[in-house]
């Protein structure tokens, strides 16, 4: 996956720290992250994008573990949320509010609320009907909210059809022939300040072609709407730059900021990146123990005790995640197996008819490239509590968030006397 795993005596190891120390330790299924890495993919786009003003907003959906946004920030980042939910964990990360972006269709008012009390950089506005929610809002507070419309500039992004977000037909943006009109319209409103332009067309994706076609028509409404003399300051370019979790060959950060910078030439809008995937995805790995192999109708399945509510990926979108014993065992043989979890469901598969080396019960099984939409997608369906996370740096480590206990998963809940 990258040089912060890797076997030592052929022992997988995160960074300095050795697996099954960690699975023994905290159990398993387990989410082990690596700072080192964490460190490394921020550095790596921040690098590339060093000769023009820019602000790098995790994309905090992709993880949104406290120490993995504190991590982030410490750097210099900034937080794009999408719900009160997250501004909350912003926040508490030590995020500055004004390092904050709103991104969404959805906002609610209450929502809306919490952001302008907090001072928030900028709302990402993505309908009228939400532009004048917003402007109503900002008025009952007696606050100017910062605004930019986030423009759907009808490019194909070439990725999975779920998480392709640039398209006429997806529900997300304002359609870009609609947005300089837009713009005139919002100067008119009270309670809103214009601050900038967004775009996000998808995520996973692997070319930049769609990334400098997508820019390209921002730039020509970002002429238009300055000729009307309206003055904006950020560029929001989104996020979406893909990764590598089997034979992809996505671009490097510099190859992206090479191909986007050469449009920027004439352009001083500091540049806001919403990066999730990029910044996590290949910075975690899930462990899990096989429980049992099993052998039907010709068929092999190896059973784990991690499941697609641990990592929904492969059961959402087919998506593939490598598996790798911790203990490697040269000579082992291979066999074609589904690798399985123990939910009751058929869709709950980590991978579908994939050639992996021969595990044991009792073995230890990494499922790569977990960091992105891993933990954060997770659920506790069927009753499982939720996975325990630890972050390695050298060779110290710390557990991130306990694992769920049995008692978490009834927290709330009340039985009624008619009951
Ligand atoms: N900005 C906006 C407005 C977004 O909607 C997203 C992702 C991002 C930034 C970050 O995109 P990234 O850099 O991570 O590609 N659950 C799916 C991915 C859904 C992405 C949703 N939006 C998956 O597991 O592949």
């Amino acid at each position: 996956m990258n040089t912060f795993f890797n076997y030592k005596n052929q022992i997988l190891h995160c960074e300095d720290v050795n697996i099954p120390k960690l699975a023994h330790e905290f159990g398993t299924p387990l989410y082990v992250y690596s700072h080192g890495a964490l460190k490394n993919q921020f550095q790596l786009f921040d690098t590339a994008f060093k000769e023009h003003d820019h602000l790098i907003c995790f994309s905090m959906k992709a993880n949104s573990n406290g120490s993995i946004l504190k991590t982030f920030v410490n750097l210099g980042g900034g937080i794009d949320v999408v719900t009160g939910g997250e501004l909350f964990r912003a926040l508490k990360a030590g995020c500055a509010p004004k390092r904050i972006v709103f991104s969404g269709v959805g906002k609610s008012r209450e929502e809306m609320k919490q952001a302008l009390n907090a001072g928030i950089l900028q709302f990402n506005v993505e309908s009228i009907a939400e532009m004048n929610t917003l402007n109503e809002v900002a008025k009952s507070l007696d606050k100017k909210a910062p605004v930019a419309l986030r423009v759907n500039p009808d490019v194909d992004p070439q990725t999975h059809a779920y998480i392709s977000t640039g398209l006429k037909e997806s529900k997300f943006g304002i359609s870009h022939e609609k947005t300089a009109a837009l713009y005139e319209q919002m100067v008119k409103m009270s309670h809103l300040e214009i601050v900038g332009i967004a775009c996000h067309i998808g995520s996973q994706l692997t070319t930049v072609e769609p990334f400098v076609e997508a820019l390209r028509k921002i730039l020509s409404l970002v002429e238009v709407i300055t000729k009307k003399g309206i003055k904006l300051k950020y560029l929001d370019l989104g996020g979406g730059l893909g990764i590598t979790y089997h034979n992809e060959k996505p671009p490097h950060p510099q190859q992206y900021a090479q191909a986007l910078l050469g449009e920027l030439k004439h352009c001083d809008l500091k540049l806001i990146f919403e990066p999730g995937r990029f910044l996590v995805g290949n910075t975690a790995i899930l462990v899990s123990q096989v429980l049992y192999n099993k052998e039907r109708d010709s068929k092999s399945f190896v059973i784990v005790d991690a499941a697609s509510n641990d990592l929904m990926r492969p059961a959402l979108y087919d998506a593939y995640h490598g598996i790798v014993p911790v203990k490697t065992n040269e000579g082992r043989k291979e066999i074609k197996a589904d690798v399985v979890g123990p939910i009751c469901e058929t869709g709950d598969f980590l991978a579908k008819d994939r050639v992996i080396p021969i595990f044991e019960s009792g073995e230890l099984m990494a499922f790569n490239s977990a960091g992105a939409y891993g933990f954060s997608m997770s659920s506790t369906y069927n009753s499982r509590p939720k996975a325990a996370e630890v972050l390695v740096s050298g060779n110290q480590y710390a557990l991130i968030r306990e694992r769920e206990k049995m008692e978490d998963l009834i927290r709330g809940e009340k039985i009624p006397d008619f009951v």
